[in-house]
């Protein structure tokens, strides 16, 4: 069933281009110097958001991102870089702490991502763990106050968006019955690595439902009250650097069901925009070609 759905939406649903105005937005975006993130970003510079935030983990890169973004869209003033690595909680806190002085911020894409077979250690978890969910969810938390204060402010309501997979579907997370999930993940003897992206994008959409009960609900207007809206979404398969890094025989795999099905990288950075885009009834939702799925 989940691979006929799957099938479906990669060979009949190609998601709209997007035309919602962003006029006077400021946006972050994770991960923004390629991929559908980067794709992303030249949608939003076309809807006319007022700011987009580049957060990437090599500057450079980001420089060569925003130069090809000014030839692509003849805007730069309304691109901002700033460093941010994932796999480091030092630098996701120094990044967030600067984000308090923005005076508006409407959206966060949470796109940076990473997949790979290979166990290794970054700050202290397996590095899928670490980029993916840890990190990521603690950057979404640390910026809870900046948009709470923007929703205060600009009588908005900002959104929280968590690039997930449809490909979450690949594991029911057998871990989750351990007395510490996290500790059995971080055990390199047990870890079952072809399985630990599938992992890290449950547990993002899962995290993502638990972050959006916490917030409350954006639809309450109660004086003074602050309305995010938190979703999770695929892009669906879609061209990109992701899987550069797999193994041979799993690459071999990739590259023919990129081949038979995938999406470009551009039709994927349409999905980023309708995810932010979406309004109250997508709180604490997962999206699929860009709708509600439950
Ligand atoms: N493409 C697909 O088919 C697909 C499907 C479902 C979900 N997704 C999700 O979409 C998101 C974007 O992936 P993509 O397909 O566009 O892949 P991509 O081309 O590899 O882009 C990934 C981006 O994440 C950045 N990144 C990786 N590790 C980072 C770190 N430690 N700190 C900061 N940034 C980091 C990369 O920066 P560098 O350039 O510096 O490496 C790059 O900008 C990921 O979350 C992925 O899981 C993709």
């Amino acid at each position: 069933m989940a691979t006929l759905s799957f099938l479906h939406s990669q060979w009949f649903v190609e998601p709209p281009v997007p035309t919602h105005d962003f006029s006077g937005q400021t946006v972050i975006v994770t991960g923004a110097n390629r991929g559908i993130g980067y794709e992303a970003i030249r949608h939003l510079l076309r809807l006319n958001a007022a700011t987009v935030i580049l957060a990437v983990r090599s500057v450079s890169r980001g420089n060569e991102a925003a130069a090809a973004l000014h030839s692509a869209t003849g805007r730069s003033g309304a691109v901002k870089i700033y460093e941010l690595d994932m796999g480091n909680q030092e630098s996701v806190k120094k990044f967030a702490a600067q984000m308090e002085d923005l005076d508006r911020l409407d959206a966060v894409l949470l796109n940076a991502g990473i997949y790979t077979q290979d166990f290794e250690f970054v700050d202290g978890h397996e590095s899928t763990l670490t980029i993916n969910v840890i990190n990521t969810f603690l950057l979404a938390m640390l910026l809870v106050p900046t948009l709470r204060k923007s929703s205060q402010s600009w009588n908005i309501a900002p959104r929280i968006s968590i690039v997930a997979s449809d490909r979450h579907v690949m594991t029911n997370l057998p871990e989750w019955k351990a007395e510490n999930t996290f500790q059995l993940l971080n055990d390199e003897k047990k870890a079952k690595m072809n399985d630990r992206y599938y992992v890290s994008k449950l547990l993002q959409i899962l995290l993502g439902r638990e972050l959006a009960k916490r917030l409350g609900d954006p639809r309450r207007r109660s004086a003074g009250a602050s309305r995010i809206i938190l979703n999770s979404f695929t892009p669906g398969y879609c061209f990109s650097g992701l899987t550069e890094k797999a193994h041979s025989v799993t690459a071999f795999g990739f590259w023919l069901l990129k081949k038979a099905t995938a999406r470009s990288t551009e039709v994927g950075g349409r999905t980023l925009v309708a995810a932010i885009a979406k309004g109250e009834e997508s709180h604490g939702k997962y999206l699929n070609d860009c709708e509600v799925d439950e």
